[in-house]
Formats: structure tokens, C-alpha cells, sequence
């Protein structure tokens, strides 16, 4: 689909469709009114009869409205404008396109994307509408044999923005909208697909497609290279697969020389089985979603690098697959991390933070100025904070606050929980340095705590996306998330130094 931008100060522009919203109770919004003056009164009069009240989520299509330029006019209702906020505005924009997909029109100008949001200004507008059409536009149809139904007849998308002074704010927001969009696209296409196609080898190629298409540094580390650098706990887990594991590194510098990096470690486990901690069978598919913090890594650089953002990030990638096997790692093992420190592996569930832990070792080498890892970390995550928020967790306030608002702002949030040492006894064992689990209790705190010991050289910040990277059930499938508030984070780093 293809996004442009229209002042639409004049609404008698031709349209296949032209989007205008109504607020609860009948309240025609400023495009809507402009257009019901050419119609001589005709939406008001639709609005004062109760055929379409303004209740968020509600829609009316009209045909052939006399004295408009437009084939037909879309009614979105928005709620009460004194509750019209972030939420409202997306869902607005969600609702038109719901309808926009049934109908014959190629092309539509969304008006929507003129109405006053709280707090966020023309180009946040442009960016979340731009966010929001992708999202209800996406399939994954790629593993099809043919591609199901007729694809609906919408090509073209107008986005209205109000002056002069707009324009330039849209037009910047319409950049960096699609820029997020196709690294979310990326990031979800990377999760939909199926583990037997999406191995830590095929991720590594990936990362390799993007070095090339935006010149990029990439280091691929093959499992020779972990042995002799000793990241004993990354090689413990790829130990039951038929699949050798990579250690993925993409460098993005495209800021001043001397800054020091961002670096992004995402956690690839490209298929979680348990190992031999086996998992039960029910909905054990869903862990191909195990590589989803990886695949946010790959998808916010190709963001950030569409978008040219001065900034340096380097983004890291621990591929394997966790595999039960004769060779597999066994409850009671023990094995050196490449920081030295020793770990008994009490469960082999537990992987995620055995391959991210040599991870975050290995990132001490780039001097970062600061380290976020992103993992499906915990399914303790998704009881604690369910499929809205993903869990944040650092060891530097300001760097937590930074995310927060990230997150806010692009309205992929996080939810900062606590890190206090109180948590790490439960990590205690009576044979390693410590043990990979800590119980059943504040499971996401001690997950993370088992992190914080090997990210004591640096700024960190974890992202537990167990609950957001994707939905189960009818709608199962990849999110994107969090690159929106990885994408945002850096942009608003760019802009500062
Ligand atoms: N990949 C899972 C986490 C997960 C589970 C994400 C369910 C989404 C839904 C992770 O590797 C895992 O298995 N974690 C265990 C840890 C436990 C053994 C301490 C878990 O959460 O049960
Ligand atoms: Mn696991
Ligand atoms: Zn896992």
C-alpha cells in the first residue's frame, strides 16, 4: 500500500473515500462538518435521526453524498472528545480499515489524522496512523500454497494533515511510520515462520541480507568460535540440536565516531522444546516465537537504518535451538559462562538466559553506552503484566525512565519492575557459582536477576516480551513488538546528542 500526504484544507478534494470522524453524542469533527456544508446539511442530519451516535467503534458508509467530490464518505465514531486520547485515535484509525477492506475503494483520504490527540503533535500522528493501516493490513501468507481469498481492493492511502506547518511535521512522521513499519513487518514475518525454515543458520542469513542492503558490518561466530572463546552456557543449550548455532553481531554506525554504541542483544531461540525439561505438548508450537526478541533486534536496525539515524547500535544475536537429545545438557549440570562464573542448570527450560547471559558478556567488547537485551524471557511475565505491557527491568533509573517513555510514546509500552538484590538468594546453589532458576515466585524478577550478574561492567536495561511479541489463539501470530519502542528509544537518541 502506498501513504501520502494531503493538505486538506479544502476537503472537496476527489476521493474514492473520504474518512471523517463524529464525537459522542453527535458532534460532527471539524472535517466532517467542512464536508456536511457542501452537503448541505446531509451528515447532520444522518447524526440528529441516531443513525451513527459518534460511539467509539461505531461506522457508517455512505454512498454518492450529494454535493461532495468523494464516491463515498466513512463516519468513524471517536467517543467523547474529552476521553480522545492515544488509545481512541489508533482505534479510530483501526475501525476505518477494518471497513476500507470491504469495500471496492482503491484509494481513501483518512481525515482522521487531522483531529487533536492530547499530549502528541501532527508528526506523532502521521507515524501511528501510518503504524496502525500497516498492522491491519498485514498477512502472512508466505507458507500458502495459494493465496487465500481476494485481496482487497485498497492501494492508495491520503493522510491529511492541516497547514503549512503540519506538512512539514507530517512528512517527517510519514517517514519514520514506515520505517517502523517495515521493521515490525520484518520482525513478525521473522516470528511467523515456521522453526523448521527460521533456524539460528537462516537468521544469521538474514542479518546478513541487511548488512548488504544498508552496508553494514556482520560477524557471524560459528560454534568453534564459542569454544575457544568459552561461552560455555550459549553452547550448553545448543548441545541436544542437529542445528549449529550462531552468535550473530550487526553493526549500524552511522552516528559520530567516538559515540558509544547502543547495543541491542536479542534472544534467538528458535525453537524452545524445553531440552530435556521437556514442555507439555499442548501449544508447544507457539515457542517459534522463541526467537522474537531476536527478530525485534533485526527489525529496529533495519528501522533505524531505512530511517538513517545518526547513531551507532549494534545489534547481538545468540541463535540455537533448544533440543532434548542424548547429548543434551541434563538437570545438575554444571558449565563456565564466558564471564568466568559457573551455573548449574536446574531446568533446562530455563535457556533463554543461559544464551544471553554469554551474550551480554560478549557485548562488554563495544564499550556500549548501553545494553538492552529483548527475550520471551518468562512465562511468569505473562501472569504478571498479561499481553499489554512488557516487562522492564535495568540496573540505571535513567535508562529505565528512557524506555518507559519510549514506549509511551510509540504506544508499545513496558512496566518497570523491580530488581532488588532480596531476589537473587533464590538463585542460591550448593554446587555453582549459582543456580539457572529461582522458583516459582516473582519468576521474571529472578530471571532478570540472573542477568544482572553479568551486566555489572555496563548500563543495562531487559525486556521480558513473553507476553507481547505475540497473540495466541484464532489470531496466533507475531507482533512486532517491541520495535516500535526499541525504534522510538534510538530515535529520540539520535536527536539529542
Ligand atoms: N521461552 C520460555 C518462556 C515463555 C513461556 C514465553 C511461555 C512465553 C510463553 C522460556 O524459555 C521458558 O521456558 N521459561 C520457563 C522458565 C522456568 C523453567 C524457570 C518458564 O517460564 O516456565
Ligand atoms: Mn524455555
Ligand atoms: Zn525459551
Amino acid at each position: 500500500m502506498e501513504f501520502s500526504i494531503k493538505r486538506t484544507s479544502s476537503v472537496q478534494i476527489r476521493s474514492d473515500c473520504a474518512v471523517v470522524g463524529v464525537f459522542e453524542p453527535r458532534k460532527l469533527s471539524a472535517a466532517a462538518a467542512t464536508l456536511d456544508r457542501a452537503a448541505k446539511g446531509y451528515l447532520e442530519t444522518i447524526v440528529r435521526r441516531g443513525d451513527m451516535d459518534g460511539k467509539a467503534g461505531s461506522t457508517l458508509l455512505l454512498h454518492n453524498v450529494p454535493g461532495v467530490a468523494c464516491d463515498r464518505i466513512l463516519l468513524v465514531g471517536l467517543g467523547r472528545e474529552s476521553e480522545f486520547r492515544d488509545k481512541r485515535y489508533r482505534e479510530a484509525i483501526a475501525s476505518a480499515m477494518r471497513v476500507l477492506g470491504t469495500t471496492g475503494a482503491t484509494e481513501a483520504t483518512l481525515h482522521l489524522t487531522e483531529l487533536a490527540v492530547p499530549r502528541r503533535d501532527g508528526r506523532w500522528r502521521i507515524a501511528q496512523a501510518v503504524a496502525v493501516a500497516r498492522e491491519a493490513i498485514y498477512r502472512f501468507d508466505q507458507m500458502k500454497s495459494k493465496p487465500e481469498g481476494a485481496p482487497a481492493a485498497l492501494r492508495r492511502l491520503v493522510l491529511g494533515a492541516g497547514d503549512r506547518g503540519e506538512l512539514r511535521r507530517a512528512t517527517a512522521g510519514l517517514e519514520q511510520g514506515l520505517a517502523m513499519a517495515h521493521g515490525v513487518s520484518l520482525a513478525r514475518d521473522l516470528g511467523n515462520l515456521p522453526a523448521n525454515v527460521c533456524t539460528p543458520a537462516y537468521l544469521a542469513e538474514q542479518a546478513r541480507e541487511l548488512s548488504k542492503r544498508y552496508r553494514m558490518k556482520l560477524t557471524v561466530l560459528e560454534r568453534e568460535d564459542m569454544e575457544k572463546l568459552g561461552m560455555g552456557a550459549l553452547l550448553s543449550v545448543a548441545r541436544g540440536s542437529a542445528q549449529p548455532p550462531k552468535l550473530i553481531v550487526l553493526e549500524y554506525r552511522a552516528g559520530p565516531k567516538p559515540q558509544k554504541p547502543v547495543v541491542l542483544v536479542g534472544k534467538g531461540v528458535t525453537f524452545d522444546t524445553g531440552g530435556i525439561s521437556l514442555k507439555p505438548a499442548g501449544e508447544m508450537d507457539e515457542m517459534k516465537f522463541d526467537m522474537c526478541g531476536a527478530a525485534s533486534v533485526l527489525g529496529t536496525i533495519k528501522a533505524v537504518a531505512e530511517m538513517k539515524a545518526p547513531i551507532n547500535v549494534i545489534g547481538i544475536i545468540p541463535a540455537t535451538e533448544n533440543m532434548p537429545g542424548g547429548r543434551a545438557t541434563k538437570p545438575g549440570d554444571i558449565f563456565t559462562t564466558l564471564s568466568g562464573q559457573t551455573v548449574e542448570v536446574l531446568n533446562t527450560d530455563a535457556e533463554g538466559r543461559l544464551i544471553l547471559c554469554d551474550a551480554l558478556t560478549y557485548a562488554e567488547r563495544y564499550d556500549p553506552a548501553a545494553v538492552i537485551d529483548i527475550a520471551t524471557l518468562t512465562g511468569a511475565c505473562v501472569i504478571a503484566l498479561g499481553h499489554v505491557a512488557s516487562g522492564l527491568f535495568a540496573n540505571d533509573d535513567a535508562l529505565a525512565r528512557e524506555l518507559l517513555a519510549a514506549g509511551d510514546l510509540a504506544f508499545d509500552r513496558a512496566w518497570h519492575m523491580p530488581l532488588w538484590e532480596d531476589y537473587q538468594e533464590q538463585l542460591k546453589s550448593n554446587f555453582a557459582d549459582f543456580a539457572n532458576i529461582g522458583g516459582r515466585p516473582a519468576g521474571s524478577v529472578t530471571a532478570a536477576c540472573f542477568l544482572e550478574r553479568f551486566t555489572r561492567k555496563f548500563k543495562w536495561a531487559h525486556l521480558d516480551i513473553a507476553g507481547t511479541a505475540w497473540k495466541s489463539g484464532k489470531e496466533k501470530g507475531a507482533t512486532g513488538r517491541p520495535v516500535p519502542l526499541l525504534t522510538q528509544f534510538l530515535v529520540n537518541r539520535a536527536a539529542k546528542r
